[in-house]
């Protein structure tokens, strides 16, 4: 499948019908999704006939992206039930199979560790933790330790340097993809602006 057909048909995919900003909900957009999961499995080898989790899936774009490019098995985590009751009526729609937990990934027993070993690739927009200080951390450290082979993330490159040394610490080696700009439109009360264009960094954590 082209790159830009993959863009096409994510652009169906539904977002949050009422966003919460606690859980700082921002939907990636259909030209980031598909340009994250095309790279993953083009260039990398990592989503065709792999065992793929979502970490943080609100509506499921990624998971979705990652089985339309023929991932063997997916699956999502969130918090959120409203979340995920979006992502399973998009998975109707696209007519593709995700399993989805819901559960508290910053918690610290929580329904990941059953996955521990389970899943070849990890692929995630997390929540930057602007709300919930330092949970942008607790996810990737999560995500590192339990993908076999990568993880996939979006973060703010203002946090790159530390996410550079943390990595270095945790034993696996980072690579900066790509800087992307992510599109914030106008979704909560505080926004002022139409849109905003956040600078993040698509980064892939390997493990050899
Ligand atoms: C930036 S949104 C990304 C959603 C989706 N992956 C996408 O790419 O459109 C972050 C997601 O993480 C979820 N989330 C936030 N905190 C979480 C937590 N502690 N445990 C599990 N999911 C969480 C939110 O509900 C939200 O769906």
């Amino acid at each position: 499948m082209k790159l830009k057909e993959l863009e096409s048909i994510l652009q169906d995919c539904e977002v949050f019908s009422d966003p919460k900003i606690q859980f700082e909900q921002y939907p990636t957009t259909a030209h980031l999704a598909a340009r994250m999961l095309y790279t993953a499995d083009t260039v990398y080898d990592d989503i065709e006939d792999k065992a793929v989790g979502d970490l943080g899936s609100g509506c499921g774009i990624l998971s979705i992206a990652a089985c339309i490019l023929g991932a063997g098995y997916n699956v999502g985590f969130d918090i959120d039930p409203d979340a995920v009751a979006i992502a399973r009526e998009n998975c109707e729609e696209f007519e593709t199979e995700v399993d989805f937990v819901l559960t508290d990934l910053s918690a610290d027993v929580c329904a990941l560790d059953r996955f521990k070993g389970r899943l070849d690739t990890i692929i995630m927009n997390p929540p930057f933790g602007t709300k919930n200080k330092g949970v942008d951390m607790v996810l990737l450290k999560k995500a590192v330790e339990t993908a076999n082979r990568a993880v996939y993330s979006l973060h703010k490159t203002s946090t790159r340097e530390h996410i550079l040394k943390k990595a270095k610490e945790w034993g696996v080696e980072c690579e900066v993809i790509a800087e992307m700009k992510f599109d914030v439109p106008m979704m909560y009360k505080f926004h002022k602006k139409k849109s905003v264009d956040i600078a993040v960094d698509f980064l892939r954590f390997g493990k050899s």
